[in-house]
C-alpha cells in the first residue's frame, strides 16, 4: 500500500473551542505542527467564527508529491453547524473525495444529509459498516429514554441527497496511505462496552440486530481511520472509539503489517462517560506511552479526566483540541 509523505487535519466539529490557543510551529522549537482559529480569526470581522458542538469531524487531506486524498470522517451532529463551519473554515463540500462514518450514533452522522446537500451534482461516497442501520434504542439512569434514534440515517436517506452508500465491515482503502480499520478486534480487556448489570431494560444503550433480537449495542460497527505517513508512522484517528482507542490502535498496526508505529492519535476516546471507572483513564495514558506515541489529542468524549490525566502523564505528546486547528505531519 501507498503512503502519504504528509497528512494535514482541520478540525471541522469538535466539542472545544478557544481562540486564545497559541499556534505550535516546530520551527520556533515547538514539538507538534498546529495552527489555531486563534484570536485574530475571532475578532476580525472579515472572518466568520466557527462553532463548537457536541460531535466530530475530521477533515483529512494526505498528499503524495502533489496528488491528494480528501476524506471528511464523521459529519458533527448537525448539518446547519456543520454547513457553517465548513463555511468558516473555507473549505468546499464539492472537493471532498469520500466520507467516512465512522458509526451510527447521531453526534457523527448528524450533519451528513446538510453535508451532503452542499456537495451540489457530485455523488459522494459514505462509507460506513453496515450495522450503522440497524435500530438503536437508549435507556437513561433517570428512566428516560430515547426510541429508535437513528431512524433518520438509512442508505436511502443518503442516496436521494446525492450521497454513494459504500457499506463494508472489511478495511477500505481511499488513497496515499489512508484506510478505514474496518471492524476492530476487542482484545484489550477494560475497553470495549461492558453488559449492564440487570438484564434488558437496565440503563444502557441497546440495538435490534440483524436477526430481530434486541439486546445490548456493543457498537460494532464503530471503525477508525488511519493514514501511514513516510518517515512518520501512523496516524490513527477515532470516532467514538466504542472499540477502545488502545483495540484502534492495534488494528491500526495489525493492518500495516505489524511494525509501523503509532506517530499520533487523536479523536474522541471514549472515556468521559460517568459509568467509565477512573483506572480506565490511567491505563489508556500507561498504553500511549508503551506506545510511544508523539501526539495524542484526546476530543469528543474523552472527558475532563482524560484530558487532566493526559496532560499531566504525557505532557510532550498532549495537545488541546478546538475547533479549526489544522495538524501537519509529515
Ligand atoms: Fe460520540
Amino acid at each position: 500500500m501507498f503512503t502519504a509523505d504528509r497528512v494535514q487535519i482541520t478540525v471541522v466539529m469538535e466539542n472545544q473551542i478557544d481562540m486564545l490557543l497559541p499556534d505550535l510551529d516546530p520551527d520556533a522549537g515547538a514539538l507538534h505542527c498546529v495552527t489555531r482559529n486563534g484570536l485574530v480569526e475571532h475578532f476580525d470581522p472579515k472572518h466568520t467564527i466557527p462553532v463548537a458542538e457536541n460531535g466530530i469531524s475530521l477533515l483529512v487531506e494526505a498528499w503524495r508529491g502533489k496528488r491528494s486524498s480528501r476524506v471528511l470522517f464523521d459529519v458533527g451532529i448537525t448539518g446547519s453547524a456543520m454547513a457553517h463551519n465548513l463555511a468558516a473554515l473555507r473549505i468546499d463540500p464539492a472537493t471532498i473525495d469520500h466520507i467516512v462514518i465512522s458509526h451510527g450514533h447521531p453526534d457523527h452522522y448528524g450533519g451528513i444529509h446538510g453535508v451532503l446537500e452542499l456537495t451540489e451534482n457530485r455523488r459522494t461516497p459514505v462509507a460506513t459498516h453496515p450495522d450503522a442501520f440497524l435500530p438503536r434504542y437508549a435507556v437513561m439512569p433517570d428512566g428516560r429514554t430515547s426510541p429508535f434514534y437513528n431512524r433518520d440515517f438509512t442508505a436511502d436517506s443518503l442516496d436521494v441527497r446525492g450521497g454513494a452508500p459504500v457499506l463494508t465491515r472489511e478495511p477500505l482503502d481511499l488513497g496515499w496511505g489512508l484506510r478505514t480499520t474496518g471492524e476492530i478486534p476487542r482484545e484489550v480487556d477494560f475497553e470495549g462496552p461492558r453488559p449492564p448489570a440487570e438484564p434488558i431494560g437496565a440503563p444502557g444503550l441497546y440495538q435490534v440486530d440483524d436477526d430481530g433480537a434486541f439486546g445490548l449495542d456493543e457498537v460494532w460497527d464503530e471503525q477508525g481511520l488511519v493514514i501511514d505517513v513516510a518517515g512518520e508512522g501512523l496516524v490513527v484517528l477515532t470516532g467514538c472509539a466504542h472499540a477502545g482507542v488502545i483495540n484502534t490502535c492495534r488494528r491500526a498496526v495489525d493492518l500495516a503489517g505489524g511494525d509501523r508505529r503509532v506517530r499520533a492519535v487523536m479523536g474522541g476516546f471514549h472515556l468521559g462517560f460517568p459509568t467509565t471507572p477512573q483506572e480506565n483513564v490511567a491505563k489508556t495514558v500507561d498504553a500511549f506511552s508503551e506506545m510511544g506515541a508523539d501526539m495524542v489529542m484526546p476530543m469528543h468524549c474523552s472527558g475532563l479526566r482524560a484530558h487532566a490525566a493526559m496532560q499531566a502523564g504525557l505532557p510532550e505528546a498532549y495537545v488541546q483540541p478546538a475547533v479549526g486547528s489544522v495538524i501537519t505531519i509529515g
